[in-house]
């Protein structure tokens, strides 16, 4: 049964795998050199998915919300930043080598401490690898002129702390969200998309006054499992877990992490840690040990004091920090396992079907004239597409192909919850109507031109 369940999961990522690539959603980097390990390119069908996924999460979390500021930091990242931080010093996995056949990998993902490759359990000890990818700035390359690819997009809302207050006048509780790139030099990047080398998060500091952070704790959990639900994730799907003590990170006091059931098996997509205030804390640490607006002489220190005014007391304060972090990717990722379908049609037939909810798919309406060679078709089918275009629901395509069955069975694959056949009854017929079909059900109807618009904006709006 178990050894069931597992080809067909394994199934199902090669088939992912495949559909991605076939319709242009996902990439291997550089295919053309051998590809780069870890790292993916999204193609005009996943770039549509990935920018949905980040519109719905800004939506809720900063359009939605009255409490929440929005935030782009840089990717590199000044060298002190991480070292105050933290992630210098911790910020590591622990790497073994096989003296068999030579390969790397993580200790702590070894099944009964054996080689993954060849199965040798003659391995070296664990030692530190710190994932973060140098970089130099500047014409001069030596010691001192070293920065960071960020490792998590946090600390850019960190060392932004001030700023934001000083130019928005908020008060406790409030939060700084931010998507953006990340980077980790993974020792063993795998599963497709799950754990790669470059990727992206949405990330939320919710800054709340020491005492509350418990409850605002416990409320981000919920309000993010409600969010993934919203994205088309089945609540079998997910799973809640509290970090052991010795699984935190350094700077958390709790974590709770949401896992999917990815086809490859449940692991994370989020997670919401109680960061208290340690980033803030460490990044003004130096003002404490200098002294408050003592004259810095180099850049090796913060210059500021990261604290808020409690209104209660009249005193400042370092307010402790709530994060939902999660991984943009391992979204796409899990948005996509959810939605494939195969459903089984007469003769034996099957069709593969991508039920994305609407809002994420990458294609809206696809406007399909039924003959490719027919001007008056196409020229009818094209003046359709861009009165829907306006409508600004996101991306309409005039999809001219040919075969309509060939046309339906790619938007079905690619997710378009919507068709627009424009045929001679269209420009013949009295009342200029045109066929809708809907994807999940496949069912057909006739409606007017002129109630076209309402039908899409209602559907999406
Ligand atoms: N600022 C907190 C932080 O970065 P994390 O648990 O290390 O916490 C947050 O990362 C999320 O980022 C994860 O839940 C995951 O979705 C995503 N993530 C982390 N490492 C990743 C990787 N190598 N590839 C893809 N996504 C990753």
């Amino acid at each position: 049964m178990a050894q069931k369940a597992a080809v067909e999961s394994q199934k199902k990522m090669i088939d992912l795998i495949s559909l991605c690539k076939r319709r242009g959603f996902i990439y291997q980097s550089a295919d053309i050199y051998g590809g780069l390990q870890g790292v993916y390119d999204y193609g005009p069908l996943g770039v549509e998915l990935k920018n949905n996924l980040k519109a719905a999460w800004w939506r809720t979390v900063v359009y939605e919300r009255d409490d929440i500021e929005g935030l782009d930091a840089s990717i590199l990242t000044n060298r002190y930043v991480l070292r105050y931080s933290g992630h210098e010093a911790t910020f590591a996995d622990p790497l073994v080598d096989c003296r068999k056949c030579k390969a790397r990998m993580r200790a702590d993902h070894l099944v009964n401490g054996k080689c993954e490759k060849c199965g040798s359990n003659d391995l070296t000890e664990p030692r530190p690898f710190n994932m973060m990818f140098k970089t130099t700035v500047g014409p001069v390359v030596d010691e001192e002129s070293y920065a960071y690819l960020r490792p998590e997009t946090a600390q850019g809302i960190f060392t932004n702390f001030q700023n934001v207050i000083d130019s928005t006048a908020r008060r406790l509780p409030f939060g700084i969200a931010q998507i953006g790139k990340a980077f980790r030099n993974e020792i063993t990047p795998r599963n497709f998309i799950f754990r790669v080398r470059e990727f992206e998060q949405m990330e939320i500091e919710f800054f709340v006054m020491p005492g509350t952070d418990e409850k605002w704790h416990k409320d981000w959990v919920e309000m993010r499992v409600d969010w993934w639900k919203k994205q088309g994730l089945a609540e079998e799907n997910l799973e809640l877990v509290h970090q052991k003590p010795e699984e935190l990170a350094h700077y958390s006091k709790a974590t709770v992490d949401i896992l999917y059931r990815f086809p490859h098996g449940v692991e994370e997509l989020e997670g919401i840690a109680n960061r208290t205030d340690y980033d803030l804390g460490s990044h003004s640490k130096c003002q404490d040990e200098l002294g408050l607006n003592a004259k810095v002489s180099n850049n090796e220190h913060s210059t500021a004091k990261l604290t808020i005014r409690d209104l209660a007391t009249e005193k400042d304060l370092v307010p402790f920090v709530i994060e939902p972090s999660a991984g943009v990717d391992r979204g796409v990722l899990a948005v996509l396992t959810e939605a494939y379908t195969e459903e089984a049609l007469d003769e034996g037939k099957t069709r593969i079907v991508l039920k994305l909810k609407p809002h994420l798919a990458p294609i809206k309406v696809a406007v399909i004239p039924l003959a490719r060679n027919n001007e008056a078709l196409v020229e009818k089918a094209r003046s359709i597409k861009n009165m829907l275009q306006k409508l600004g629901v996101g991306r309409i395509l005039l999809e001219n192909s040919g075969n309509i069955g060939k046309s339906y069975r790619r938007h079905d694959e690619v997710g378009t919850p919507i068709c627009v056949t424009v045929d001679f009854e269209t420009i013949e017929g009295e009342g200029e109507t045109v066929t809708i079909r809907d994807r999940d059900s496949m069912k057909q109807e006739r409606i007017s031109i002129a109630d076209l618009s309402d039908y899409v904006r209602k559907f999406y709006l």
